[in-house]
């Protein structure tokens, strides 16, 4: 694959807030996430990142906003650019503010981009390949949010396309990048002409929350509990680590909204 991060160096993740078990969920039936195993499950996935090499910077809990230990909304980083986004849920669109100091620390202010409204945009609806982004027109990101970013991004040499969606909260809750051309894919993303040129590995449906996995460093970090996609990913010759993360899917969460990578 050209260009885009050939190794991430840095990471960073926010400890969940008591809070969150009031975050937003369409899956009310898995329950309220247990805080105190959340937070376990949280020192398991710190520890997985900095078994791959990067240096973790931990953002403290914000009791101001229940979703905020999904980092990865409020902003995406590419090699060139950090771009604040801003979020399509109303009781998240704060978390964009306080999500910037942490970027300033890793960019300079020529280097940060924001998204303005009307536009919208989560960080869960755009997948890096490369120095090209695919970003996911869903209920929270919306077509000014998607050109607002793709102009950003042609700005910086890379480029963007729109992948539009209709069953699934975000692009990488379906579709997500492994690098060396390996994508996971599941539901609705099987079969979209956007990634017939990847080797794509179709995810069993009774299995489809794991298709939310993330690749760091050679390394690809697998929820536990989901065997046929642990095998998967074992056959395509990466390492793997399993961290499990049961409280974050009763909000709609997996491994790739817990922290930004780069
Ligand atoms: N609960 C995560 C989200 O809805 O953004």
């Amino acid at each position: 694959m050209k260009e885009g991060f050939s190794v991430f160096n840095n990471v960073i993740v926010r400890r969940p807030c008591r809070a969150m078990v009031e975050g937003i969920t369409s899956n009310p039936q898995l329950g309220k996430p247990d805080y105190e195993k959340a937070l376990l499950q949280h020192d398991s996935y710190i520890a997985a990142l900095k078994e791959c090499g990067v240096a973790v910077t931990v953002l403290p809990a914000d009791e101001r906003y229940p979703d905020s230990c999904f980092v990865e909304d409020p902003a995406v980083i590419t090699r060139k650019c950090a771009i604040i986004t801003n979020p399509g849920a109303a009781s998240r669109n704060g978390e964009k503010d306080e999500i910037l100091p942490a970027i300033r620390k890793f960019f300079t202010e020529d280097q940060i981009e924001y998204i303005k409204s009307p536009g919208t945009l989560e960080g869960g609806d755009v997948m890096m390949v490369g120095d090209h982004f695919y970003v996911g027109r869903s209920a929270r990101t919306n077509e000014e949010g998607i050109r607002q970013f793709i102009a950003i991004l042609e700005k910086h040499g890379l480029s963007g396309s729109e992948v539009t969606l209709e069953e699934v909260l975000h692009l990488k809750t379906g579709v997500n990048y492994l690098e060396n051309g390996n994508m996971l894919v599941s539901g609705e993303f099987v079969h979209k002409p956007e990634f017939t040129q990847y080797n794509r590995v179709e995810i069993p449906e009774e299995e489809a929350y794991a298709a939310n996995c993330i690749w760091v460093n050679d390394t690809v970090i697998v929820p536990e509990g989901y065997p046929a996609v642990e095998k998967a990913v074992r056959s395509l010759g990466y390492k793997v680590i399993l961290v499990d993360t049961s409280e974050f899917r009763k909000l709609d969460g997996g491994l790739s909204c817990l922290s930004l990578r780069f």
